[in-house]
């Protein structure tokens, strides 16, 4: 049996009562936080940083914080976020000129390190560092925005992903991330994630509850 885990995206909460909104979702039944992190560089938006995280920490938020960076370059900001209180740090591969350097750093600072692949971008990219990291992270949009479709060719490429990781005999988990709804959640986790991102699907419904609920009946299908 699989152990699902759901990330809503704080992107889509409403940032002026941010403390509220992710103890909302978290009581409501999620289990991880996704923090979108986007400097107007590597991604064409511009979002929130460590001053955030360590607020929500600081605010009395316990629950896992997954970070997702999309930043360039990356080794400063790992290091920020592990002082703000990640759980989580994932980075896309090509934000780094060093990208085994980058997960070390990461892992050194005590926190579970993760890459992200843009849609387009090969499962490659990840074979040699695999055994290193907790999270691979596939986009299933391009990545700077909520509220995107869902890329279809991307389940293609969780197969792949799952493949990989159980032939290699480890437990990274497997997240996605992009135009996650109740509808194509089963779909997803089918394809082999274990582990979903949704923000406008879970931050936009009138109730948070009844949202995640629904995503997990689908899981449970
Ligand atoms: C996109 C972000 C996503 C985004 C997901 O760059 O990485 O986490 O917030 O939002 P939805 O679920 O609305 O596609
Ligand atoms: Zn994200």
């Amino acid at each position: 049996m699989s152990d699902f885990k759901i990330a809503p995206s704080i992107l889509a909460a409403d940032f002026a009562r941010l403390g509220e909104e992710v103890s909302d979702v978290l009581e409501a039944g999620a289990d991880i936080v996704h923090f979108d992190v986007m400097d107007n560089h590597y991604v064409p938006n511009l979002s929130v940083g460590p001053m955030v995280a360590k607020a929500l920490r600081d605010y009395g938020i316990t629950a896992p914080i997954d970070v997702h960076l999309m930043v360039e370059p990356v080794d400063t900001m790992i290091t920020e976020f592990a002082k703000a209180g990640a759980t989580y740090i994932t980075f896309h591969p090509e934000a780094s000129r060093h990208v085994d350097r980058s997960v070390g750093l990461i892992r050194d600072l005590g926190c579970k390190a993760g890459l992200v692949l843009n849609p387009a971008t090969p499962l490659e990219v990840i074979k040699h560092v695999l055994p290193q990291l907790d999270m691979v992270l596939l986009m299933s949009v391009n990545p700077g925005f909520g509220g995107q479709k869902f890329i279809p060719y991307t389940l293609d490429k969780l197969k792949m992903a799952r493949v990989m990781i159980d032939e290699m005999g480890l437990s990274t988990r497997l997240e996605v991330d992009g135009g996650i709804t109740v509808n194509n959640i089963a779909e997803a986790a089918k394809a082999g994630a274990d582990t979903f991102v949704a923000g406008s699907a879970i931050f936009g419904a009138d109730d948070y509850r009844t949202v995640i609920k629904a995503m997990r009946d689908q899981l449970a299908m």
